[in-house]
C-alpha cells in the first residue's frame, strides 16, 4: 500500500517538526498538518521563518524547502482527515488536573477526541497512527472508537512514538537512533505497518526502523523517557553527595562513564530537569502499576520525580542560605528560562520552580532568556499560581517581583546574585568581568548547569557556587541539608 496523503493532528513541538521531516524527504506524499489553535496555524504559515511557533536549530530550513510545496498548514480539520490515508495524531496529553488519576494519570481526552472525529469524518479505510505518547493499551481504546463509526470503514492503530529532544529535533529526525512501529500482527496490521516503514524507509536505514507488536512499542516510550529520567535523577542524588563530601560530580560522572556498560551520556548534574515530557510520562507509569496493583514498582518510578523536586529546591535553598539567609528585595538574575538550551519550550522548566521558591522569600527575580518572551516567563507563573489556587491580587502582588530584560547585561546589573538556569552556549562567552564589576558585592554565582570556568570566575571575584561541587559555603551546607530536608 502507498500512502499519497497524510494527515497529523496537533502542530505542537512534535507534529510540527516530524511532519515538516516527512515532507521534505517524501515529496510525493502531501502532508497537511492541522490543528485547533488557529494562532499557532497562522504562526507556522508565517512568511518570516523567526516566527515560527516552535525554535528548533535547522527547522525553519526545512520549512522553507517543503512548505506549499508538499507541506500544508491548516485549521480544516475535517477536509485534511477525508483526504488523507494514513493519519498521525500528535495532540498533547497531559496530566490529568482534575477527577480520577489527578495528578498522575494522563489525560486522554484530546485524543479521545481526534478518534471520535475522525470515525465521524472518514469515509474510507484508514490507517491511523499514535504519535502522541500514550499509556500502554490505549491503542485498544482507539480501536473501539474507530470500530463504531457508523461510516462502516476499517481502521488499523498503529503505535509510533516519537523519541526527538528538543533543541535538537531536526538531527533527531533526520538520523534517529531508531523509529519504532508497533501494530496488529494480524496480515492487515503488518501491511499498516509495512506502509509507514515504506515511509521511513527514504531516510533512514532498515536497522534503524524496529517493528514490535503495538503493546511493547506503546510502552517502550514510557520506558524510555523513564530511563532517561532516571539517569539525571541519580547523578542529581550524588550531587548532593558531592556537595557534602568534596567530590566533584562531573569528575564522579566521567568517571563512571567510561564503563561502557554504563555509558557517558545522561549524566550531566544538574538544577534538575524540565519539558513537558518526563515528569508527565513518569507521572503516568507510576499511575499504571498503581492501576495494576504494583505498589512497589511505582513507588521506584515515583522516586525519580520525588529526587528532581528535591534538587529544584535545594538550589533555591542554597541560593537563600548563601545570601545570608534572606533574599527579601535582593535582585536575583536569572540566565536562561528555557528548559533546556536551544528551544524556546518552558514546560516544567526547572526555573519556574527555583523563581517560585525565591518570591515566596521576597527575591526580586530578574529574567533573560534568549528565545523566551516576556508573555511567556509571566503566563508560566501565573499558571502555577492559579493552580495552586493564589488570589488574583496575590499573583498580581507576586507578578510585579518579576522582570525581564532584552539583554543578560540589563538584567545582571546591580544584581546581588547570577542564577545560571539554562545551558545556553552564549552565557559561557560573557565578560564576565564586567558583569562582575555591576553587581553587588559579594558577587554571588550560582551555576545550575556548571557550564561556566570556576576557576576564572574565582579568580574575579565571584563567590561561585556549581551543582555538586567543593564551594564557599560548604561550611553552611549542614545548615542547608537540615532545612531541605524534608
Ligand atoms: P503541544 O502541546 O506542543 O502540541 C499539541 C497540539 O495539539 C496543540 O497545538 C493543540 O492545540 C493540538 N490539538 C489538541 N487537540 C487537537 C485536536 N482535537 N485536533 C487538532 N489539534 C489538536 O504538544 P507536543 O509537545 O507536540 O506533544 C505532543 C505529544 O507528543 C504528547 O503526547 C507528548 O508527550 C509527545 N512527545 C513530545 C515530545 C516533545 O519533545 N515535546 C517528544 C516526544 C513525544
Ligand atoms: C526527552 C527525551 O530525551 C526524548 O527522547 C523524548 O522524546 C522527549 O523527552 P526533551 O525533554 O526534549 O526530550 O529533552 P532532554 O534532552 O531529554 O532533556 C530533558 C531535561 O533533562 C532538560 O531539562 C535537560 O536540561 C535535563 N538534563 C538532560 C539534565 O539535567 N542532565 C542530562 O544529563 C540530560
Amino acid at each position: 500500500m502507498k500512502i499519497k496523503n497524510i494527515c497529523c493532528l496537533g502542530a505542537g513541538y512534535v507534529g510540527g517538526p516530524t511532519m515538516s521531516v516527512i515532507a521534505l524527504k517524501c515529496p510525493e506524499i502531501k502532508v497537511t498538518v492541522v490543528d485547533l489553535n488557529r494562532d499557532r496555524i497562522s504562526a507556522w504559515n508565517e512568511e518570516n521563518l523567526d516566527k515560527l511557533p516552535v525554535y528548533e536549530p535547522g527547522l525553519a530550513d526545512v520549512v522553507r524547502e517543503a512548505r506549499g510545496r508538499n507541506l500544508f498548514f491548516s485549521t480544516d480539520v475535517d477536509a485534511a482527515i477525508e483526504a488523507a490515508d494514513m493519519i498521525f495524531i500528535a495532540v498533547n496529553t497531559p496530566t490529568k488536573t482534575y477527577g480520577e488519576g489527578k495528578g498522575m494519570a494522563a489525560d486522554l481526552k484530546f485524543v479521545e477526541l481526534c478518534a471520535r472525529q475522525i470515525a465521524r469524518i472518514a469515509k474510507n479505510d484508514k490507517i491511523i497512527v499514535e504519535k502522541s505518547t500514550l499509556p500502554v493499551r490505549t491503542a485498544q481504546t482507539l480501536q473501539t472508537i474507530l470500530d463504531h463509526t457508523g461510516n462502516g470503514v476499517k481502521f488499523e492503530v498503529l503505535s509510533n512514538p516519537e523519541f526527538l529532544a528538543e533543541g535538537t529535533a531536526i538531527e533527531d529526525l533526520f538520523n534517529a537512533d531508531r523509529v519504532l512501529i508497533g501494530g496488529n500482527q494480524t496480515e492487515s496490521g503488518q501491511k499498516a505497518i509495512q506502509a509507514l516503514v515504506d515511509i521511513y524507509a527514504h531516510w533512514l536505514s532498515p536497522k534503524q526502523i524496529l517493528t514490535t507488536n503495538v503493546w511493547s512499542s506503546e510502552l517502550s516510550k514510557l520506558t524510555a523517557n523513564a530511563f532517561l529520567a532516571q539517569r539525571i535523577s541519580s547523578i542529581n542524588a550524588l550531587s548532593a553527595l558531592c556537595e557534602a563530601t568534596e567530590a566533584d560530580v562531573d569528575e564522579v560522572a566521567a568517571a563512571i562513564g567510561t564503563d561502557s556498560r554504563i555509558g557517558s551520556k545522561f549524566l550531566k548534574a544538574s538544577v534538575g530537569f524540565g519539558g513537558s515530557c518526563f515528569q508527565k510520562d513518569i507521572l503516568n507509569l507510576v499511575y499504571l502499576c498503581r492501576y495494576f496493583n504494583l505498589p512497589e514498582a511505582a513507588n521506584y518510578w515515583e522516586q525519580i520525580i520525588i529526587l528532581n523536586d528535591y534538587q529544584k529546591y535545594r538550589f533555591a535553598k542554597n541560593i537563600i542560605c548563601s545570601l545570608f539567609n534572606t533574599v527579601s528585595g535582593k535582585k536575583i538574575t536569572f540566565l536562561g528560562w528555557a528548559f533546556k538550551k536551544d528551544t524556546n519550550d518552558t514546560r516544567e522548566s526547572a526555573a519556574i520552580y527555583v523563581a517560585e521558591h525565591l518570591i515566596e522569600d521576597g527575591a526580586e527575580i530578574h529574567v533573560y532568556d534568549p528565545k523566551v518572551s516576556e508573555e511567556k516567563i509571566k503566563a508560566d507563573m501565573l499558571c502555577l499560581w492559579e493552580l495552586k489556587g493564589l488570589s488574583e491580587e496575590k499573583i498580581k502582588s507576586k507578578l510585579n517581583q518579576i522582570s525581564v530584560y532584552k539583554t543578560a547585561i540589563d538584567a545582571l546589573n546591580q544584581a546581588h546574585a547570577a542564577a545560571i538556569l539554562t545551558e545556553w552556549d552564549e552565557f559561557k562567552t560573557y565578560d564576565w568581568e564586567s558583569i562582575y564589576n555591576n553587581m553587588y558585592k559579594p558577587a554571588f554565582l550560582f551555576d545550575g548547569r556548571n557550564i561556566l570556568d570556576f576557576k576564572k570566575l574565582d579568580a574575579i571575584g565571584f563567590q561561585v557556587k556549581g551543582i555538586g561541587k567543593n564551594s564557599f559555603f560548604n561550611d553552611k551546607l549542614k545548615l542547608v541539608n537540615e532545612l531541605v530536608i524534608r
